[in-house]
């Protein structure tokens, strides 16, 4: 299957993005056609900053390097090397009604934030649409809030197929219901807007900190404490495996240990899970030309299916 994954470059990310996004994608490059590009052309529409775009590009790259996008396995680049897609998107603007854009919940959420719009978020979804179909991509892995943004792309390449042909694969969007939402630290749903998250790049010590500071109940040191709603052993959760997680919880109920212990475990889970993707990405932060040429070969990949596309489109279009 052709899976196609764009990923914004947004800053620093957090374990809940891990556990929730990163590593179900991670895990379809092993059987599947993977295309994943860092979004930069769309990251436009809120970084006005030239310099500040291109640290968090080059920082996104590093970041999904670290955590295992594998270049042999998949095809990865930066949007931009790609400048099929903004033609992609011209064309086919001309097949999108400005109702199906005004209708867009992320537009309309923006707006009602106070954000003045410009054309470009206006138009994100065309450029969306133009990520997903100059590939041919069948599945587009997605959180929930952007399953519109794949129908409107649905939408846009029925309407194009209806006038030219098949030309378009009509993509699927494949959203993840197992995966559980990761608390944060005062145990709502982390999220980096509400200040409650734990990124995934951390020093030892602040990360210590961190996982001190997660929210539990007042149970005095000594007597049994409950695992289940409870947030440390929630976090603990995620690294470990049922059988694990059965030897946790006893270890919670037998009043042996309190919660500075389970603290420095979680800390110590944390740490280890992503001890691999500190090395490399300290590698990768002192050798960023070679994170270039990564980005450059995935490009090369990338365009080579886009001219090819590209051709058939514009034959269709008439634009010789
Ligand atoms: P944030 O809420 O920190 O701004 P984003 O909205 O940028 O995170 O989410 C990026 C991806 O990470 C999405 O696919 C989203 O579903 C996933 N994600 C974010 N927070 C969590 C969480 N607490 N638990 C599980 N998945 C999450
Ligand atoms: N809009 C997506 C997000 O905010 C990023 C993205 C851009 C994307 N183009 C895409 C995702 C194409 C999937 C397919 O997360």
């Amino acid at each position: 299957m052709r899976v196609l994954n764009g990923l914004q470059s947004s800053g620093t990310l957090h374990i809940g993005n891990y556990f929730g996004a990163i590593k179900p994608m991670l895990e379809l490059q092993n059987d599947n056609d993977m295309f994943m590009f860092i979004a930069n052309y769309h990251a436009l529409t809120s970084v006005t900053d030239g310099e500040a775009l291109k640290a968090n590009t080059m920082d996104a790259a590093i970041t999904f390097l670290s955590l295992g996008v594998d270049p042999e396995k998949s095809t990865f680049w930066a949007q931009s090397d790609v400048k099929e897609v903004l033609e992609l998107y011209w064309i086919l603007s001309a097949y999108t009604p400005v109702g199906l854009l005004e209708r867009a919940h992320s537009y309309k959420d923006k707006i009602a934030k106070g954000l003045s719009p410009n054309h470009a978020l206006f138009s994100y979804p065309v450029l969306m649409a133009a990520d997903i179909l100059l590939f041919d991509s069948q599945i587009v892995p997605v959180g929930k809030d952007q399953i519109q943004h794949v129908e409107m792309t649905r939408d846009i390449a029925i309407k194009f197929n209806n006038d030219h042909g098949e030309i378009f694969t009509i993509p699927e969007y494949k959203v993840d219901d197992n995966v559980a939402v990761v608390p944060g630290i005062d145990g709502a749903k982390m999220s980096k807007s509400y200040g409650n998250d734990i990124p995934i790049f951390m020093d030892e010590k602040p990360l210590q900190k961190l996982c001190n500071k997660v929210v539990t109940d007042s149970t005095p040191f000594g007597e049994p404490l409950e695992p289940e709603g409870n947030n440390v052993y929630a976090l603990q959760s995620l690294f470990l495996d049922p059988t694990q997680q059965a030897e946790l919880a006893e270890r919670y109920r037998s009043g042996e240990f309190g919660y500075g212990h389970f603290k420095k475990e979680l800390k110590e889970l944390i740490w280890d899970e992503f001890a691999q993707a500190r090395e490399r990405r300290a590698y990768y932060l002192d050798h960023p030309d070679e994170v270039r040429d990564i980005l450059h070969a995935g490009a090369d990949k990338a365009r080579k299916v886009a001219q090819e596309k590209m051709k058939v489109v514009r034959d269709a279009v008439g634009i010789v």
